[in-house]
């Protein structure tokens, strides 16, 4: 059966554009499809300057809002990175065989570490080793396919390259994965700079959509959103990415085409009120469930803690696996080799 694999960091409230990007497969397709499993990766929320307490309440609210959106831990494992030790472990593996200028080319790497600097703070060595960190998260458990949002395909890549690498040198250890993206809304940009990702941790939130914002918030924003100044509604990336990002967000709620939708609207209005609408109505039942979920918090510990356990007896083996293919002795001698000394 395929594999699946999928991280989500609490480095800030969830987005529509995780939602739409990521999310939502995850629970509509992939957790049915796959054997699943979908991680909380608390551990890369260290690699930028953050709060301790805000980390732990982002934590137990991404964990809940993942359940909120139809993870059914019946069928697919969920669970917090840190607790299970194999992902550092194999972490530091790979940094023996992953390369200084590899991850220096890393866009995400050089964006935020240029906004930190921007700041006046400093570069945690951590977020130049995260893509790392994330390979050893997908690799520790030979997942074939990654559901990811395309801002992500890049450290997928960089996955598979060390995956191949660790395998020709050390003989044939890891599966080499493969990115999945959706189909619409793979970027979801930010409704008030349609240049720029829909992201958690933007300093405004008025270009993005939040999963617990109320309804009218949600209109409001998507009311403001920024078009340009032709009048005719066009699906045009490059040209018109403001219009062209309310079709891809429209699309994927309603299950539609961007371009057919294009036809269907002769003013930004109209599409702007449609595309609310949609999302409100997406993120209706989301909430609803949300708001249950808060209400039994022994449940979604239950969960996790389940979770932790079916996610560390996948991937211990595996990790093991690839510390005696590196060349590291196991800690206890194993018979054969006590007999060859
Ligand atoms: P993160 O937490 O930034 O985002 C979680 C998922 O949401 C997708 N996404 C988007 N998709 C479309 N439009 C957007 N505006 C948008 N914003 C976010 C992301 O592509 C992602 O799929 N490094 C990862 C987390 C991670 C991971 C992993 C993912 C750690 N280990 C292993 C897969 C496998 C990240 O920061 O995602």
């Amino acid at each position: 059966m395929t594999r699946v694999f999928s991280g989500i960091q609490p480095t800030g409230h969830l987005t529509l554009g995780n939602y739409l990007g990521a999310m939502r497969r995850w629970a509509e397709v992939d957790q049915h499809r796959a054997d699943s499993l979908f991680c909380v990766v608390d551990l890369h929320a260290l690699t930028v300057e953050h709060d301790p307490a805000r980390v732990r309440r982002l934590s137990r609210q991404t964990a809940t809002l993942l359940l909120a959106a139809g993870l059914d831990p019946d069928v697919c494992t969920v669970f917090l990175q840190s607790h299970v030790d194999e992902h550092s472990r194999l972490s530091y593996l790979l940094e023996c065989v992953a390369t200084d200028g590899e991850m220096r080319r890393m866009i995400q790497y050089k964006e935020k570490a240029a906004k930190e600097r921007e700041r006046g703070g400093s570069v945690r060595l951590s977020l130049l080793t995260y893509p790392v960190l994330m390979a050893a998260d997908i690799l520790a458990y030979g997942a074939d396919e990654v559901p990811v949002g395309e801002d992500q395909a890049q450290h997928v890549e960089l996955t598979r390259d060390l995956a191949v690498r660790f395998n020709q040198r050390y003989g044939h250890t890891f599966v080499v994965p493969r990115t999945t993206l959706p189909q619409v809304a793979a970027r979801v940009m930010n409704l008030q700079d349609p240049t720029r990702k829909m992201g958690k941790s933007e300093d405004s939130g008025a270009g993005v959509v939040y999963l617990l914002d109320e309804p009218d918030t949600v209109r409001k924003k998507v009311m403001r959103a920024v078009t340009d100044s032709g009048r005719e509604v066009a699906y045009d990336r490059e040209g018109r990415p403001g219009v062209a990002n309310l079709l891809d967000v429209l699309a994927a709620c309603t299950g539609g085409n961007p371009e057919s939708l294009a036809d269907v609207y002769d003013s930004y209005g109209s599409l702007k009120k449609d595309t609310a609408e949609a999302v409100v109505e997406v993120l209706r039942p989301l909430q609803a469930r949300h708001r249950e979920l808060c209400a039994d918090p022994a449940y979604v510990e239950g969960v996790l803690r389940d979770g932790a356990e079916k996610a560390r007896a996948l991937a211990r083996p595996m990790v093991d696996t690839a510390y005696r293919a590196i060349g590291l002795l196991p800690p206890v001698p194993e018979p054969a080799l006590s007999a060859a000394r």
